[in-house]
């Protein structure tokens, strides 16, 4: 759960992640966490866009307060939103962000959503100038690595003539929907890839082959998912509300799927997607 993975600027990450995301309620944002970093998990993603970033820092303090971590044993990870893209609009966000979650630095600040061509006649330009503004919040020493989120090969492209290059893409991954070109594109650049609606948003526990395969290998079906994800070296950020999901979602560390099991895995059809699209939506 601490095994960390090495981005490409020299920092490390925990290779696997407690996603926020439709967590609002304020209560249960904290409480989330604070079960999340008690069972062990050392990595918390958030964004501005989940309007919960004020109680996922009170819960990151709270608990290191307690003397049971230290800052920098936890990975924090938040997002500009899409309503905020260009240089002026970042810097100004990640200002509010740094405020509302009230910690010195961030681990990992993304770009949210890339403009795209359906929207954004400028797209590639409005992505570099929101880039320009990443890059500029990395060398100020109050983020350790920059990334992005939703960009599909197209979108990476812009970005790949600057001297830093994003150290994540985090995408929508679940069986069916492993978007292979651009975790194939990520993984032949050093990108390290993240996956977010790892379960499908809770649909993907639902299907018969992944519910055959954990009763073959004696696990619940989130972790035959979550296993497959990290198998594929990427780092899945499953969400509960729930401790006991919470828990048994990290536990998978002391098993490993065949390499014939991934392949079925891979096959799969589309299933639990969300069929949000960054060119479409
Ligand atoms: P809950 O918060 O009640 O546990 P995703 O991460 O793909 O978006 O999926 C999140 C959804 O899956 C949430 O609705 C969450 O509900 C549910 N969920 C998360 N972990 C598990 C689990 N181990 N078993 C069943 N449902 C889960």
């Amino acid at each position: 759960l601490t095994d960390r993975i090495k981005l490409n600027n020299g920092t490390s990450i925990p290779c696997l992640a407690f996603g926020t995301y439709k967590i609002k309620d304020p209560a249960e944002a904290y409480n989330s966490v604070k079960s999340a970093l008690e069972i062990g998990y050392r990595h918390i993603d958030t964004a501005a866009f989940y309007e919960n970033e004020k109680q996922v820092g009170q819960a990151i303090n709270d608990f290191i307060a307690t003397g049971a971590a230290k800052r920098e044993d936890i990975f924090v990870t938040s997002k500009v939103w899409k309503s905020e893209l260009g240089y002026k609009k970042t810097l100004a966000a990640f200002e509010k962000t740094m405020s509302e979650i009230g910690l010195d630095y961030l681990d990992l600040y993304l770009i949210h959503w890339p403009a795209s061509y359906a929207f954004d006649d400028d797209w590639e330009n409005t992505n570099r100038e929101t880039w320009k503004a990443m890059i500029e919040i990395y060398k100020s020493g109050r983020v350790k690595a920059i990334g992005v989120s939703n960009f599909l090969t197209h979108h990476l492209k812009a970005l790949m003539e600057f001297d830093i290059i994003p150290a994540v893409d985090q995408i929508e991954i679940n069986p069916g929907f492993l978007q292979k070109d651009t975790v194939d594109f990520c993984q032949e650049h050093g990108i390290l890839v993240e996956a977010w609606s790892p379960l499908g948003r809770g649909k993907s526990l639902e299907h018969p082959l992944l519910k055959d395969l954990a009763e073959k290998y004696d696990r619940t079906v989130a972790q035959i998912i979550l296993r497959w994800e990290m198998q594929h070296d990427v780092v899945p950020l499953p969400k509960s509300v729930n401790p006991e999901r919470i828990r048994s979602n990290s536990e998978l560390f002391d098993f490993e799927l065949s390499e014939d099991d991934m392949e079925m895995i891979d096959e799969i059809e589309p299933y639990g997607n969300s069929g949000h699209s960054p060119d479409q939506a």
